[in-house]
């Protein structure tokens, strides 16, 4: 069995999807998180990254790898958890002009596709129901509006005690929203056969018990 939950920057996708496998105790797999590493290795690599040559040459010598740790994805990059630099303004700034190339996309759906061929998995991004896994038995498209996901983002960046200015925030998600939806292939799109699920003002538990019952209804009908 699978789950797809796509959806735009900061609708609480992850946060989301991370405590429905585990409440199924089943495989949880943050996309964003390989878009992000690729990116973040660029970045640091000083490759360029209007440049798909020497994108294709770095992503030819790296070694991409997932692992969960007490239920919490983590992102290495030939042996460097780089789960935290991933989250960088950096990474957030060039991740979508980064997840347009299709060789990046080729890459890490094939990636994305061998975890799944074996596993129940909730897998979380903007294509997965429309494109990586087609036959995802529950399918999600999680939104919230704008002002909301960036006043998220806010009590993120809070949290961590770092300071964000919530207009630039806002803007940031836009742009995001928009290179994302607009992009040739596999762009942020609900699928024809997904459940659209308005996050805002409605608390994670409430979101999370709908999509584990959705759940619960498919694996009773087989
Ligand atoms: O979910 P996130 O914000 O960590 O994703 C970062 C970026 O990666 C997002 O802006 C677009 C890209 N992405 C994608 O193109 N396809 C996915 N399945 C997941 C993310």
């Amino acid at each position: 069995m699978k789950i797809a939950i796509d959806g735009p920057a900061g609708a609480g996708k992850s946060t989301v999807a991370q405590q429905v496998a585990k409440r199924l105790g089943i495989l949880y797999v943050d996309t964003g998180a390989m878009y992000r590493a690729v990116t973040l290795t660029a970045l640091v690599r000083g490759c360029s990254i209007e440049d798909e040559h020497s994108l294709r040459e770095m992503l030819d010598a790296i070694d991409l790898m997932l692992e969960i740790k007490n239920g919490v994805q983590h992102v290495y990059v030939d042996d460097k958890d780089v789960s935290e630099a991933i989250r960088s303004r950096e990474v957030t700034r060039h991740v979508s002009t980064v997840a347009a190339y299709p060789l990046v996309r080729e890459r890490l759906v094939d990636m994305q596709r061998r975890i799944a061929s074996h596993k129940d998995v909730v897998m979380d991004g903007r294509d997965i129901g429309t494109s990586v896994l087609p036959d995802a038995e529950v399918k999600i498209f999680l939104t919230a509006s704008i002002e909301e996901r960036a006043r998220r983002r806010m009590e993120e960046f809070e949290k961590k005690g770092v300071h964000a200015d919530y207009a630039e925030l806002l803007r940031d998600i836009e742009e995001r929203d928009r290179k994302d939806s607009k992009r040739a292939i596999a762009p942020l799109k609900q699928a024809e056969d997904a459940i659209r699920l308005d996050t805002t003002g409605r608390s994670i538990d409430e979101v999370v018990d709908r999509i584990v019952t959705l759940y619960r209804e498919k694996i009773g009908e087989r």
